[in-house]
């Protein structure tokens, strides 16, 4: 091809998202499929979102409310944080990448995350253009706060953190990230990526980017409605920010970056407190069943507060996912993620759980060739 692709687009891997339901039942000729691949709600959405939405079809012609501004009223009342420190977008993907956009753009910019951890940060610093420095988890699969400390250079401009870290689900504690925070330079902004804060926010111990930003440090929190409220196919998250910052994004962003049937159902998904405690306890307890299967099976799943588990088979993963794609059941291969010996597999209902457990069973019975 003659037209020039600009270099650092080609850098980036397309993203590998969890193989959907139908392509799977069509190319294995299956009928049942359960998907546990993709961290989504196994509850489904919240009635009430699902009300919202049909009622606001009903205007589907006319433009989006832009500002959103309904949507974050909302937010602000739940969360107590200010209307002009809230930003949203089409997923909380999207605020990663204008985010990117926002902060980094000149060659030797900097933007600093854990390895293995959300791989959209990736993309959003080969986008920008900038330089990605990663930083290895420790040994118990943490962000490694001091080796990203000590990691800072004079051209960090932005430090990513998923907490709940996604593929392995482990946590930092507040005094850790504080004493981290405070070795920060005051030029560099520090992302905290909440997207499974809901499963993880009864430890008093949890960072909450929210107290951060009232604070007035230089703290961006993300949080999404793809995982607790049960949103993930309409595309909504939301994030807080020091106003300076949502006053940058609400420049680069699309006009209406979050369509109107998103907008309802999320303003409805808040209202819906039961729907999500009732989605958190039911995660407890099927983290507790797939960790004892996976145990049971002589693996090592880590310490997940989020909704999945990411556990090490001491062999590739690769073929187990194999094996289990065969059977019927959708996970998340390692090798794609950062670590090929282990397999990620989301909380889905008892009757999921049951059908993952037989099989995952079925599999190492048979044993698995490399
Ligand atoms: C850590 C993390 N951040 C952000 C996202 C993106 O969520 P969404 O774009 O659906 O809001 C995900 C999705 O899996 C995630 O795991």
């Amino acid at each position: 091809m003659s037209l020039r692709i600009r270099p650092n687009v080609l850098k980036m891997e397309p993203y590998s998202p969890g193989k959907p339901i139908s392509e799977v039942k069509r190319e294995l000729g299956l009928d049942r499929v359960v998907k546990l691949a993709s961290n989504e709600n196994p509850f489904g959405p919240s009635p009430k979102a699902v009300a919202a939405v049909q009622q606001a079809a009903l205007d589907m012609h006319i433009y989006p409310d832009g500002a959103a501004h309904d949507l974050k009223v909302a937010i602000s009342r739940k969360f107590g944080v200010s209307f002009d420190q809230i930003m949203v977008g089409n997923g909380s993907d999207e605020l990663i990448h204008i985010l990117g956009l926002v902060f980094l753009g000149g060659e030797s910019d900097e933007m600093m995350m854990g390895d293995p951890s959300f791989s959209r940060y990736d993309a959003a610093a080969h986008l920008a253009p900038s330089q990605l420095v990663k930083i290895p988890l420790d040994s118990e699969y943490r962000h490694d706060l001091d080796a990203m400390a000590g990691a800072v250079t004079p051209n960090t401009r932005m430090i990513w953190i998923a907490n709940p870290n996604n593929p392995t689900g482990t946590i930092i504690r507040k005094h850790a990230f504080e004493r981290f925070l405070d070795s920060i330079r005051e030029d560099i902004v520090v992302v905290l990526d909440e997207a499974y804060h809901e499963f993880a926010e009864s430890d008093p111990e949890l960072p909450n980017s929210i107290d951060y930003v009232k604070q007035g440090r230089n703290v961006i929190g993300l949080r999404t409605f793809s995982k607790a409220y049960g949103l993930a196919g309409i595309r909504v998250g939301f994030g807080v920010a020091p106003e300076g910052i949502i006053d940058a994004t609400n420049r680069a962003r699309e006009p209406f970056n979050v369509n109107s049937l998103a907008q309802a159902a999320a303003i409805a998904a808040l209202d819906d407190t039961e729907h999500v405690i009732r989605t958190v306890e039911h995660n407890r307890r099927g983290l507790d069943r797939l960790n004892a299967a996976f145990r049971e099976l002589g693996a090592e799943p880590m310490e997940s507060h989020a909704n999945f588990v990411f556990a090490d088979l001491k062999q590739p993963a690769r073929p187990v996912f194999a094996a289990l794609l065969k059977r019927g059941v959708i996970t998340r291969s390692g090798d794609v993620l950062g670590l090929p010996n282990c397999l990620r597999v989301s909380v889905g209902t008892d009757e999921e759980i049951d059908i993952f457990v037989s099989e995952l069973k079925a599999v190492f019975a048979a044993g698995v060739s490399n």
